[in-house]
């Protein structure tokens, strides 16, 4: 079940204020190339990425089990190009097979236990045609990110049109083994707060080459930024790009 984050309409309305366009998604408009392709953006939220995409000519799906993010996503500018899913990755189940399928925004730590990464990567491989790839990041655990998501360093306001002003801040509360859970403030008035919880799975890159290769990945290309800089023990991002 997606964080109230994503399934409260409310909530869902601050998600681009929150996440502008960035260099992930020039990271991931890269791979796709420039020659139209069939590309899947699963866990795609508002959208932003999978429009873009649509906007250079590709055949986009995107799917999200969160209505909210999705109800956002078709009304975009270019949306009614896109096919829209509402589902998750462990239960897509479509005929058309991909070219690309990206899970950009971390959803790949969605995945709490270990069946959950099986079933989202053994079925998201079972959607990608002949020489197709799949590409998704995990932030690199041994930077321990999550340290700095306290209030004082994470307080930020934003402009949501219908809304006006929203301030927002991310609360750490447990971290425990490869599990850290945080909550989201949101403060739409003085008297108007609105507070969800996430857990998110931080993975090192061995387990996650392992999980890629029990999926029937094997052939990967590993970077450690959105730059394509290479993956060390110091990068911010362990990110996989997976072939078929
Ligand atoms: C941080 S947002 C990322 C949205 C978008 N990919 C982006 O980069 O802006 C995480 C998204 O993952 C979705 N999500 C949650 N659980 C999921 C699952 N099991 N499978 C696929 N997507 C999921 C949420 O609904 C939410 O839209």
């Amino acid at each position: 079940m997606p964080s109230a984050s994503y399934t409260d309409p409310r909530l869902a309305a601050v998600y681009d204020a929150l996440n502008p366009p960035s260099i992930e998604d020039a990271f991931h408009l890269d791979l796709a190339g420039a020659a139209p392709c069939a590309v899947l953006d699963m866990g795609c939220g508002t959208g932003r990425l999978a429009s873009a995409f649509a906007a250079r000519g590709h055949r986009v799906t995107g799917a999200d089990p969160a209505p909210a993010m999705l109800a956002i996503a078709s009304v975009r500018a270019g949306g009614d190009a896109i096919t829209w899913i509402l589902s998750d990755a462990a239960s897509l189940a479509l005929e058309a097979r991909f070219d690309l399928i990206v899970m950009t925004g971390h959803v790949f730590q969605v995945f709490l236990d270990d069946e959950d990464v099986r079933a989202a990567l053994t079925n998201l491989r079972r959607h990608l045609a002949s020489g197709g790839r799949l590409a998704f990041a995990t932030r690199n655990p041994a930077v321990e990110e999550w340290k700095s998501w306290t209030p004082d360093q994470t307080r930020e306001r934003v402009e949501v049109s219908g809304q006006g002003t929203v301030d927002v801040h991310y609360d750490i509360r447990a971290a425990a083994g490869p599990l850290v859970t945080f909550e989201t403030h949101f403060r739409f008035g003085p008297k108007d707060v609105a507070t969800t919880a996430s857990t998110l799975r931080f993975m090192d890159r061995d387990d996650v080459a392992a999980f890629l290769a029990e999926a029937g990945l094997s052939d990967v290309t590993w970077h450690g930024d959105w730059d394509r800089s290479p993956l060390g023990p110091a990068s911010p991002e362990i990110i996989a790009v997976a072939r078929t």
